[in-house]
């Protein structure tokens, strides 16, 4: 038995939901690219679930299922406002995750039907949740979630309590999109080692959150914004980059166990900065982000990954760096829970072997004698 670190090249199952081939990512067949400039998050969280994309009336029953799911039980609004107000934001939403199947007299029950219904629930509730933590920590009231609006739309006004602009619902909505589903990355291969032993959906995507929580993963994206204000301006890009990777420590944002020749999601979130850059009249952090890629790329052959753009991009919407995971997770549990329900469909416990590299044909001495 020999171990292959890290699993890299393992194919550890078959799943029909994403792809990633020649790098071209693929949602149920369909290119990323294509849905990033099309399609509302919320038919590819359809797509991601039942196979196809929904049409109008099923688009809009899940629109309502959406809004009639999004309120979250006032007892996750009383532990959210006792925990300490110098949070991480990510342990916050993994507690209340796992809080949530409390509150659920549904949560074990194992029907396909009820763990479509907690797939729902849990796409409506997490939005919700992540802007409460928000909101809480800065001691203000959790603002109740609109009726029939879009998650974009609804969680940027959970957030603010103001009606969020067009071109930020619209950035949102697709970024949302680009981190919906990603073949078997971390957090959704925990997702299914967990649910493999048959426990439940909360536990499923209360196990993926503690997993995107690190910053090889998910967390990457907040690490690159503290990157941007630590450098602080363009004119000290190049010396914080160079003295890094002098160091020879890692400049998170780029490479990708995968992607060899770049992310193909890194490309709309690198618009999306642009654009917002402009549209603030102050493209900084956009310039910055250029400049590291091009030092990076240049000395090291690594290209972007999904987290380096989209760390400008939460910023210039004028979100707060901690609350970047979160928003990941909230996207990603779309893929999550899909995943899970493919897991439960054709389910068998995942359980590989360890290669054993520790002493052998060591004798018991009883602890006076040792
Ligand atoms: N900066 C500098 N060097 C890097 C980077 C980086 N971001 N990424 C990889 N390298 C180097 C490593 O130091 C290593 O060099 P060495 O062989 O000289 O020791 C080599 O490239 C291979 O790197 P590994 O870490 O072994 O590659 P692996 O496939 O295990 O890791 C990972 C992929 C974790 C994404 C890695 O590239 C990384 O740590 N990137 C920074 C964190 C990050 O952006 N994570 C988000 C990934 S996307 C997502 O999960 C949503």
């Amino acid at each position: 038995m020999t171990a292959t670190k890290g699993l890299e090249g393992i194919v550890a199952t078959t799943s029909s939901i994403s792809s990633i081939v020649d790098g071209v990512l693929t949602y149920r067949g369909y290119n990323i690219d294509d849905l990033a400039v099309n399609a509302d998050f919320e038919e590819v969280a359809y797509l991601l679930w039942f196979g196809k994309l929904p049409d109008q009336e099923q688009l809009q029953e899940l629109r309502s299922q959406l809004s009639e799911y999004a309120a979250i039980p006032d007892e996750i609004i009383t532990q959210l406002k006792l925990y300490p107000k110098e949070l991480s934001t990510m342990a916050a939403l993994r507690s209340a995750v796992s809080s949530l199947a409390l509150y659920d007299p549904e949560a074990d029950d194992m029907s396909r039907e009820s763990n479509v219904t907690k797939t729902v629930k849990l796409q409506a509730q997490l939005p919700t949740i992540v802007a409460a933590i928000a909101r809480i920590r800065e001691g203000l009231e959790p603002i109740a979630p609109k009726k029939n609006v879009s998650i974009a739309e609804n969680f940027l006004y959970q957030l603010t309590g103001k009606d969020p602009e067009e071109t930020a619902i619209k950035a949102f909505n697709q970024a949302l999109v680009l981190h919906a589903d990603h073949e078997l990355n971390a957090s959704t291969f925990a997702a299914r080692v967990t649910v493999a032993t048959l426990s439940d959906i909360y536990s499923g995507i209360t196990s993926a959150i503690g997993a995107l929580k690190g910053p090889l993963h998910g967390g990457a994206n907040e690490a690159v914004a503290k990157t941007l204000e630590e450098i602080g301006g363009l004119d000290q890009v190049d010396s914080y980059i160079q003295a890094k990777l002098d160091n020879r420590e890692k400049i998170m944002g780029f490479g990708h166990r995968v992607y060899k020749n770049g992310d193909p999601r890194a490309k709309h979130l690198h618009k999306m900065s642009r654009e917002l850059g402009e549209m603030n009249g102050d493209t900084t952090l956009f310039d910055m982000s250029v400049r590291i890629e091009s030092i990076v790329t240049g000395q090291k052959g690594l290209k972007p990954n999904v987290d380096f753009y989209s760390a400008s991009v939460y910023t210039q919407l004028g979100v707060k760096r901690d609350l970047f995971t979160p928003i990941f997770a909230m996207s990603r549990v779309s893929g999550w829970t899909a995943h899970i329900l493919e897991q439960y469909e054709n389910n068998r416990l995942i359980r590989p072997r360890a290669e054993y590299t520790g002493p052998i044909d060591q004798k018991y001495v009883s602890p006076e004698l040792r």
